[in-house]
């Protein structure tokens, strides 16, 4: 589903010259008439809820008056009700253009068990399908209808809106437009046209994850200038953050299994297809039920180990990258890494699929400097250009900087997210555990984690802001703030 990074195609573009820092950010109590009205109507007739949650009903009521919304609230916060309720609201249908292709039978079911009428249009149709689909559209019998972003690309799909009535326009993942965030995909640029064909029609993007930089991009790349932005606390309280020095870390991963979420469902990411395989096995030879999941499995094997971890209860995936947006599984117990992921991005994402119910989960995560050589390696190999692999060299150093830190590491990954002066919050390790210096025993033991550097201990110096392991030779460019790459 993950498409592998791409090289970008336009250069990225510079933080400061977007809105979010001087954005206002409506943060807080649901509006009166959203709460009152026709949306609180139809929120309680067809989901069952007594109440918006949040900005909720700011958003749904902007949404109702005809303006555009930049929504980024934390993976679980509540985005599709955002653009569900005013599209049931509103005249016409919703159309949300999403990546999540494997995942739109099974929302567009979910939705038609509720009665609302839904359809999708993506690769994995039929003809026939498709058509149905088409005809329901311009005869008025859809509510929402859902698009893969690759659609939009040709005129037949414009000039199918333009045969019904659109009543607004739902970029979902809206962080996919970002050549700077970690999962570009290139179809998300030609999005702007939305608003040039349809200047009329409002608009939403939605992400769960956006850094300033990222924030700024969204904006800037859907041509969202005239919107409300709306940034909910990203806070996720009931997520424990745990990292421990990688030592044997499949033995490691199955302690804790055993030791602190038996029978429970959780996600293993790895970093390779190999490991995911390997680990999967490892894990169901001691007796814990594990599935694999990686995009070089046959569609069918991926689809029926997605379906029976949504569906059937205390199971373990383990997975790529490839697995876990969009995915709605309230009792996701754990989220655990045993390699270093590419970004705090990635890692914010990946951890947020954790406890949607609000109940203690866990995100824990082996850490060794040969991850961190490894993805550099990978980097300094990969393609693109000088800027793309210095802005990938830039995410890494995030990471590292988060894994070795000695302060809070939720403050700091708030503080990543622009949401900077927060107490430490007793609920990760560097606040239970605090350790006095790094390189000390839960520390992994220090030399430049550069692959082209041969520095060891003795000449290395911390990233500026950070308590990361770098030789002063090939230090990180300063960081003004915590952990955000400059
Ligand atoms: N006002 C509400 N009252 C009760 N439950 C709600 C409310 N709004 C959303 N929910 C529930 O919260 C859960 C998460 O919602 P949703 O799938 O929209 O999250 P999301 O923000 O899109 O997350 P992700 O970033 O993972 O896609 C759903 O099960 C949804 O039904
Ligand atoms: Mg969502
Ligand atoms: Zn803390």
């Amino acid at each position: 589903m993950v498409q592998p990074s791409v090289m970008p195609a336009q250069p990225v573009l510079p933080a400061q010259s977007a809105v979010p820092a001087e954005q206002p950010t409506l943060v807080g109590e649901p509006d009166d008439r959203a709460a009152d009205g026709l949306a609180l109507a139809e929120l309680r007739r067809v989901w069952g809820y007594e109440h918006f949650r949040g900005d909720q009903a700011a958003i749904v009521d902007t949404l109702i008056d005809g303006g555009d919304a930049l929504v980024l609230m934390p993976t679980g916060g509540g985005k599709s009700l955002c653009y569900q309720v005013p599209s049931l609201v509103r005249e016409g249908t919703g159309i949300v253009v999403s990546p999540l292709i494997a995942l739109m039978a099974d929302q567009v079911d979910a939705l038609a068990a509720l009665g609302v009428r839904a359809g999708f249009l993506n690769s994995t149709q039929t003809h026939e399908q498709r058509r149905a689909t088409e005809a329901a559209y311009r005869s008025g019998e859809l509510d929402l209808l859902y698009l893969a972003p690759e659609r939009l690309r040709g005129e037949e799909t414009a000039r199918l809106l333009d045969s019904g009535r659109i009543a607004l326009f739902a970029i979902d993942e809206a962080h996919c437009v970002s050549q700077w965030g970690h999962d570009f995909r290139p179809d998300y640029l030609q999005l702007s046209m939305l608003h040039e064909r349809w200047p009329t029609v409002p608009r939403i993007a939605l992400t769960a994850t956006a850094t300033r930089e990222t924030h700024a991009e969204i904006a800037h790349r859907l041509q969202l200038q005239g919107a409300r932005h709306f940034v909910a606390d990203f806070d996720r309280p009931n997520i424990t953050y745990r990292i421990v020095a990688k030592d044997n870390p499949r033995a490691q991963l199955l302690a804790f299994l055993r030791d602190e979420h038996p029978g429970e469902a959780g996600i293993v990411y790895c970093l390779s297809r190999n490991s995911v395989e390997q680990t999967a096995e490892y894990l169901a030879a001691a007796g814990v039920p594990a599935l694999p999941y990686h995009a070089g499995l046959d569609r069918h094997t991926r689809a029926s180990n997605q379906a029976r971890f949504l569906r059937e209860e205390g199971l373990v995936m383990v997975a790529t990258i490839a697995f876990g947006m969009g995915i709605d599984k309230p009792d996701v117990r754990f989220v655990a890494h045993l390699d270093l992921p590419k970004s705090v991005e990635g890692y914010y994402q990946e951890t947020g699929r954790a406890g949607r119910d609000g109940l203690p989960s866990t995100a824990w995560m082996t850490y060794g400097l040969a991850d961190v050589v490894q993805l550099r390696r990978m980097i300094e190999s990969g393609e693109g250009d000088a800027a793309h692999r210095r802005r990938q060299g830039q995410h890494l150093d995030a990471m590292l900087a988060l894994c070795e830190t000695v302060t809070c590491r939720r403050s700091q990954l708030l503080a990543y997210f622009g949401q900077e002066g927060r107490a430490a919050c007793g609920n990760c390790d560097t606040c239970t555990q605090p350790r006095p210096t790094p390189g000390t025993a839960r520390s992994p033991p220090r030399s430049c984690c550069r692959p082209s550097c041969a520095s060891t201990a003795a000449g290395s110096a911390t990233a500026p802001g950070t308590s990361s392991t770098f030789c002063s030779a090939s230090a990180p460019p300063a960081s003004s703030n915590s952990a955000i790459p400059t």
